[in-house]
């Protein structure tokens, strides 16, 4: 149908016939002249049809955009001094002899063109036309690009591609189960998987070693830009591992993946931090390390302090943590009121706020309250120089370094810290490791596993002080975002039974939703582990795209439907029959 990719075509082929079949981008009627912008995947190439081109040209002044044609024409260079050089193929174009129309078009909801202010509701019902936009489909080919980097790299180490199901059991990693009603066996659900987990782990017990899998995953929890209800990991499991393998081989194809994307070398091994001292020095436990400003534990420079809410805060055993910005002085009263409602959003009681002054003294609304050495103390500990702001909050102490490592990197990011960041820095990728084993839900009164309940403790005796334990889990942050986690995982039967029991799972609870995996563990089980990543977020983060929508092809809106094919959609009485159900009326309000 046709010889030639319009994108392809440089002055190399000048004097070539060609065919070329695309999408009609542009069209500019000079009467006597039409000159058409063709678009196919592999770019676009200027069409001319004059006089010369007899039918073709009366053609080209029918066609309008968007329509699907094929030209017949031969390739010339441009006259000097009419190259353009926003095209790849800018340098030639192709005199048309004829001229078809494939299919005709209407005119569509929104011009196919980057940067373009349209509704986002209009575009996802329209989604076939939104992809023709070139940056959103470059970042669907780059997402193509990386998977089969992936499987390069996977197969190169003997990883095996392996599927699981998708109609299953609960596999829980925290979110709610999406469920599908089964006919065969009326009152009974399927879930959908949250992520692969429990069978990957019985993949290990049947002997395959290597395990990985571009799998779709399913959770049910609210949607924020960097989560979807359905989305895709790359899954990998192994036996016979430590988590320097595991490690090792990420690292592996990370580099591998930047270098094919972006061109970039990735520095490996990764640096690695305990979560402990990622909550400490930056307040998170995915640390943005592309900029410095740590965050500073006061408790011991404000040692009998008369500020009240500080000394309020440290007898309860709480902590002041401090942010000092370098040059912050020059912000003004409204900023550090706006930085105050930001930390009050998120739930703090306030945000306090000091200005160093060049003779060394803090100008503050909390000064007054300060004895000179105290502020000496503080400066010293912040490492405060003239010129320089300092934020301090008060508050439990987690709470107070999740707040103080929030407001890091929304003042980084707000006084230009990640704009023009030296190469080394443009993508700083760290493993997080000694991760709590359980963190307690005072709600539910009971303990909650901080990775998943099949990660394994770092030291037998974890049952003993469940809240000092120690999990053999580990995280990899890229720029402030968690792009994958794993573990090692309990392969002992009765270690298993342990943790469900801490988790406030009963024996019997424990044997109706995980004896499948109680029982595989007890047939003779390797010790195994692994780690998933979020696909949609790498991509996000290689092409720059704010959002997971915008690397998806037919992604989920914030309320999780579809504008496309609207789905969710409701369903008819005879298959809700079927399958044993019925729709209860709405609750009533009030
Ligand atoms: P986890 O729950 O941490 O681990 O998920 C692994 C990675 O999947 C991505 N991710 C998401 N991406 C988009 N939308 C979502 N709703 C979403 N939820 C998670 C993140 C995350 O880091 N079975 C374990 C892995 C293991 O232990 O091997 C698991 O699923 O990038
Ligand atoms: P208050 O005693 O509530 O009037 O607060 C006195 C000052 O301390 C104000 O500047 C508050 O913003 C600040 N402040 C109050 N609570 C905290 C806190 N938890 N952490 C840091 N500063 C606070």
């Amino acid at each position: 149908m046709r010889t030639h990719g319009a994108g392809t075509l440089r002055s190399s082929n000048d004097g070539d016939e060609v065919l070329l079949a695309g999408w009609v981008a542009k069209r500019r009627d000079h009467g006597g002249v039409v000159f058409l912008d063709l678009r196919d995947r592999s770019g676009v190439c200027q069409v001319v049809a004059d006089p010369s081109a007899g039918e073709a040209l009366q053609a080209a002044h029918d066609v309008r955009t968007e329509y699907v044609v094929r030209v017949r024409g031969s390739v010339r260079v441009r006259p000097d001094g009419q190259a353009n050089e926003a095209l790849a193929s800018g340098e030639v174009e192709v005199a048309a002899s004829a001229l078809e129309v494939l299919s005709v078009a209407q005119t569509v909801p929104f011009p196919i063109e980057d940067g373009i202010e349209t509704d986002e509701s209009v575009r996802l019902t329209h989604r076939y036309v939104d992809l023709r936009r070139p940056a959103l489909a470059h970042r669907i080919r780059v997402r193509a690009q990386v998977t089969s980097v992936i499987r390069r790299v996977m197969e190169d180490h003997g990883f095996l591609d392996i599927e699981t199901p998708i109609l299953t059991r609960s596999t829980p990693e925290g979110a709610r189960d999406f469920l599908v009603p089964s006919r065969l066996q009326p009152r009974s659900f399927y879930a959908l998987p949250q992520s692969p987990q429990i069978f990957k782990q019985l993949l290990m017990v049947a002997g395959f070693e290597r395990y990985y899998q571009i799998a779709r995953c399913f959770r049910d929890e609210d949607l924020r830009a960097d989560r979807q209800p359905e989305f895709t990991q790359l899954d990998i499991e192994a036996s016979f591992i430590s988590s320097d393998d595991i490690y090792a081989v990420c690292e592996e194809m990370m580099a591998a993946v930047w270098d094919e994307v972006l061109d970039a070398q990735l520095p490996t091994p990764f640096p690695r931090i305990s979560y402990d001292e990622a909550m400490r020095r930056f307040g998170s436990d995915k640390p943005d390390l592309r900029f410095g400003m740590e965050l500073v534990d006061l408790n011991e420079a404000l040692e009998g302090t008369g500020v009240g809410v500080f000394k309020g805060v440290l007898d309860a055993g709480g902590s002041v943590v401090a942010l000092c910005v370098s040059g912050g002085g020059d912000m003004t009263r409204k900023q550090f009121d706006s930085w105050t409602d930001f930390a009050k959003r998120r739930g703090a009681k306030g945000l306090a706020w000091g200005v160093v002054e060049d003779d060394g003294s803090l100008r503050s609304p909390l000064a007054k309250f300060m004895e000179d050495a105290e502020v000496k103390r503080i400066l010293s500990a912040a490492e405060a120089d003239p010129g320089d702001a300092i934020f301090f909050g008060a508050g439990e102490t987690t709470f107070a370094r999740e707040l103080m490592g929030a407001l890091r990197v929304a003042v980084a990011s707000e006084r230009g810290l990640l704009d023009d960041l030296p190469e080394e820095d443009r993508w700083r990728f760290v493993w997080v490791t000694d991760w709590p084993m359980f963190e307690w839900d005072g709600d539910a009164d009971r303990w909650d596993a901080m990775h998943h309940p099949f990660t394994a403790p770092a030291e037998p005796g974890f049952a003993d002080d469940p809240g000092a334990a120690k999990a053999l889990a580990y995280d990899l942050a890229l720029n402030g975002t968690e792009l994958g986690g794993g573990s090692i995982r309990i392969h002992d039967r009765g270690m298993q039974e342990t943790v469900f029991s801490l988790l406030g799972i009963s024996a019997e609870e424990a044997d109706e939703r995980f004896g499948f995996l109680l029982r595989g563990l007890s047939y003779g089980a390797p010790p195994h582990g692994g780690i998933a990543f979020g696909i949609d977020r790498i991509v996000m983060l290689l092409t720059g795209a704010a959002s997971l929508r915008d690397v998806i092809p037919f992604p989920k809106t914030q309320s999780g439907g579809d504008p496309m094919t609207d789905a969710p959609a409701p369903v008819d009485t005879p298959q809700l029959s079927e399958l044993g159900l019925r729709i209860l009326p709405p609750p009533v309000k009030g």
